[in-house]
Parts: structure tokens; C-alpha cells; sequence
């Protein structure tokens, strides 16, 4: 086995994907292994089943779930499981930002593996955020860094990192295109589960939004006002921190939001695609609004982004979690809606063929 591939959250999964299937296709042999950084059924295995993934070679169960106990935890499992391999591979690749990212990519540096970053060159310069840490850490550490636009690469070229950058495409728009068909075979089903004939899909659950209670605070303001009907899928950070600060019964009682349990991945594409537009804070989200299929306008609900490209081609604008200035965005975009480009700034479907050429040249 020459490469090993990791996944520790959701939108890992879903990145992953695409460059999993194009290493089967390939034929190159790979260890695949999940870190248990998300574990509910529906924030993991589901989304492994849904997307044809083998089922992970190496898994963990995590006990601790505080930011750097949860780090080290993987660092030590990681590090166990490695060894124990009779030949170690040469390639490590990982994607995005989270814990696991960091975690795996420092201990395949430290057990002499070369590490390959995927969706390498993102910076919001937003120092709040654990994924800002996390990726330019692992920007820093990497030997081939794929970047997904020229931006990310001129980022990348700014901070002077060492290793090889390759602009490549972000495989979200890769997995859009290969897993479309099932969107349109759900849609129909999940619909008939929605209350309303128009609403506004949202999605919150950054850890510098919703673990400070003003700004979680002002989130359930603006689904309280909002004039149209909303969709909302719960991440279970959020359930936890809304159960806690004693909100969440106040968001049940809201007739007009209809909250649901975390979406497999075409149940949720067929939401997006049905919205009239999405308000969220994920970063993921606000790349798929802006595939050709999908289209839709985002509001993205954070002082930042480090998806700047969805804001310049039209896509997104960034609100923040002040609700009149929301709710102001929200009734304009609504009475007045955008052109959108017919093109997404991330991408043409092939950024996991760019991604596995280079690791076959350096595997094999
Ligand atoms: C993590 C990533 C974030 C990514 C998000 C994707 C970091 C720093 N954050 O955030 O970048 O956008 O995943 O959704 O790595 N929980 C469950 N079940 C699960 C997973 C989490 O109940 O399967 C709850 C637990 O209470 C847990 C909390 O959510 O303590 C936070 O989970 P964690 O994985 O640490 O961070 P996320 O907020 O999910
Ligand atoms: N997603 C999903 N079900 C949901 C919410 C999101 O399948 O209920 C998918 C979404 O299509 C996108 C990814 O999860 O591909 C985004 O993950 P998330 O917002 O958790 O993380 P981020 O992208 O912010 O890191």
C-alpha cells in the first residue's frame, strides 16, 4: 500500500471521495483510515455507505472531545496504527482544515511519510477560527499542495511554503458531478418532507459562532424574523450549545422553521438545489451553491470568508450575525434576485484526476 488517505469529519468525506474512486479506478492501492473525529452515524458512516467508499481499513472510537486532547488523541492512534503496518506508505494525503488534518498530517511528517494537502491556500485571516490554525499549519508541513484556485495558490506563494503547489480544482465540485444522478432520484422524496412551498435553507454550526452565546443569540433573531420559511438541518455542535444555553425549545416553538436532523448528502443537495437561498456559515456549502446545477445565492453568516472567489463571481456575500443587516440582505436578495454566473469559480469536476496524477508519479 503506497498511499494512505484520511478522513475525520463530514465534509472530509464528501472532498475525499472523488479521490478515492479515481485511486480505485487507477489502481493504486491505498489504506484508507476515518479518525473518529465525527462519529454519529449521520455525520460519518453514512456518507461512507452513501458515497461507495470501502469501509474505513483503520478506525478510531476518540474519548476525549476538547480541541487539543482530541489533536493528541489522534496523533497517538495515528502513530500506533502506522507502526504496526508491516510497510509503511509513502504518501499521506488529507483535506481541508479540521483537528484530524492537522493531527494526521503531523504524524505522517514525524513517522517520514510526505504529506499531500488537499484544498491547500484557503485563509479567512480570521484568528478566532480553529481551521485558520489548522490549515496553515498543514500548508507549512506539506510537500504537494493542492490548491484548489489561483488565489489559494498565490496565498500559498505569499507564505512561502516549501512544498510543490498544484492548482487542481476543488473535488466538491468533482463529487457534484459524479453523485448529481442520485440528487435528482431523492429530490422528489425529500420535498414531499418539506412544509413549505418556498424557504431558505441554513446551516450554522462554526465554533466561533455558535459556542459564543451573543452570536448564537443573534442567529436565533434572525430565524425568529426571517419573512420566509426556513429549512434547517441541525449540526449536533449546535444542538448541544442551543440544549444548553436553554434555546432550543424556543426554536422548536417557530413555526416557520422546520428543523431536521443532519441530511445525508443528496437529501441535501436536493434541498439546496429546491432553496431559494442558502444562509450559512459552512465553507463546503458555499462552494456547492455555486455549481451550475445548484446556482443559488449565499449569505454567508461570518465576518469572513475563505472562499473570497463565491463573493467576486457573485455568488455569496458576507452578512455576518447582526439581524437587521441579515434580514435587510435577506428581503433584497429576495425581491431582487442575482444573476448568477453559469460557471463556479471552483472548479471543472476533475480535480481529483489532477490530484491522484500527481500521487501516482510519486508512488509508483
Ligand atoms: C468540525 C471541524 C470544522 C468542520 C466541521 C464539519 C475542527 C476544529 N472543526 O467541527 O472545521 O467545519 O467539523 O461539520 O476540526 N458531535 C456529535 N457527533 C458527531 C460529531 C460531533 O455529537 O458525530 C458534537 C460533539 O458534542 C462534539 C461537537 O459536536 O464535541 C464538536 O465536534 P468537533 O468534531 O470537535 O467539531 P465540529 O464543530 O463538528
Ligand atoms: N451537508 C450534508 N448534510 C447536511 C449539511 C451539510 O450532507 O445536513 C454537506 C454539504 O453538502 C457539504 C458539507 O456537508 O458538502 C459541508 O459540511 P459542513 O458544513 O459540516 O463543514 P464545512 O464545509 O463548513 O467544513
Amino acid at each position: 500500500m503506497s498511499t494512505l488517505v484520511f478522513t475525520g469529519t463530514r465534509p472530509e468525506i464528501i472532498k475525499m471521495a472523488p479521490i478515492v474512486k479515481e485511486l480505485e479506478k487507477r489502481g493504486v492501492e491505498f489504506i484508507y483510515v476515518h479518525t473518529g473525529q465525527h462519529y454519529d452515524y449521520d455525520m460519518s458512516k453514512k456518507f461512507i455507505e452513501e458515497l461507495g467508499l470501502p469501509n474505513p481499513h483503520i478506525e478510531f472510537r476518540l474519548e476525549n472531545s476538547s480541541p487539543a486532547a482530541q489533536i493528541g488523541e489522534i496523533m497517538i492512534k495515528v502513530e500506533k496504527a502506522l507502526e504496526s503496518l508491516k510497510r509503511k506508505p509513502r504518501l499521506t494525503l488529507v483535506q481541508g482544515d479540521t483537528n484530524s488534518v492537522l493531527a494526521t498530517a503531523l504524524t505522517s511528517l514525524r513517522l517520514s511519510m510526505r504529506v499531500g494537502h488537499v484544498e491547500a491556500g484557503l485563509r479567512s485571516y480570521d484568528w478566532r477560527m480553529p481551521e485558520e490554525h489548522n490549515r496553515r499549519m498543514v500548508d507549512h508541513i506539506s510537500d504537494y499542495l493542492f490548491a484548489p484556485t489561483e488565489l489559494a495558490k498565490r496565498n500559498l506563494e505569499e507564505e512561502r511554503v516549501l512544498g510543490q503547489i498544484y492548482v487542481t480544482g476543488n473535488t466538491v465540485i468533482d463529487s457534484l458531478e459524479i453523485y448529481f444522478e442520485k440528487v435528482l432520484e431523492v429530490e422528489r422524496i425529500v420535498l414531499e418532507q418539506v412544509k413549505f412551498d418556498e424557504y431558505v435553507l441554513i446551516t450554522f454550526h462554526r465554533a466561533e459562532n455558535v459556542d459564543d452565546p451573543k452570536n448564537l443569540k443573534n442567529f436565533i433573531e434572525i430565524l425568529r424574523r426571517s419573512p420566509i420559511p426556513i429549512v434547517y438541518p441541525l449540526h449536533p455542535r449546535t444542538r448541544r450549545r442551543l440544549e444548553e444555553y436553554g434555546l432550543l425549545t424556543m426554536l422548536n416553538n417557530m413555526s416557520h422553521v422546520q428543523i431536521t436532523p443532519p441530511q445525508g448528502y443528496f437529501e441535501f443537495l436536493a434541498l439546496l438545489k429546491n432553496s431559494r437561498l442558502v444562509m450559512t456559515d459552512s465553507g463546503g456549502i458555499q462552494e456547492e451553491a455555486t455549481h451550475p446545477r445548484i446556482k443559488k445565492p449565499v449569505l454567508v453568516l461570518r465576518s469572513s470568508t475563505e472562499r473570497p472567489e463565491a463573493v467576486r463571481a457573485g455568488f455569496a456575500r458576507i452578512v455576518d450575525l447582526n439581524p437587521s443587516v441579515v434580514l435587510a440582505e435577506l428581503e433584497k436578495v429576495v425581491s431582487h434576485p442575482l444573476e448568477l454566473p453559469s460557471e463556479s469559480p471552483f472548479g471543472d469536476g476533475r480535480a481529483a484526476e489532477r490530484i491522484v496524477s500527481v500521487v501516482e508519479r510519486e508512488v509508483t
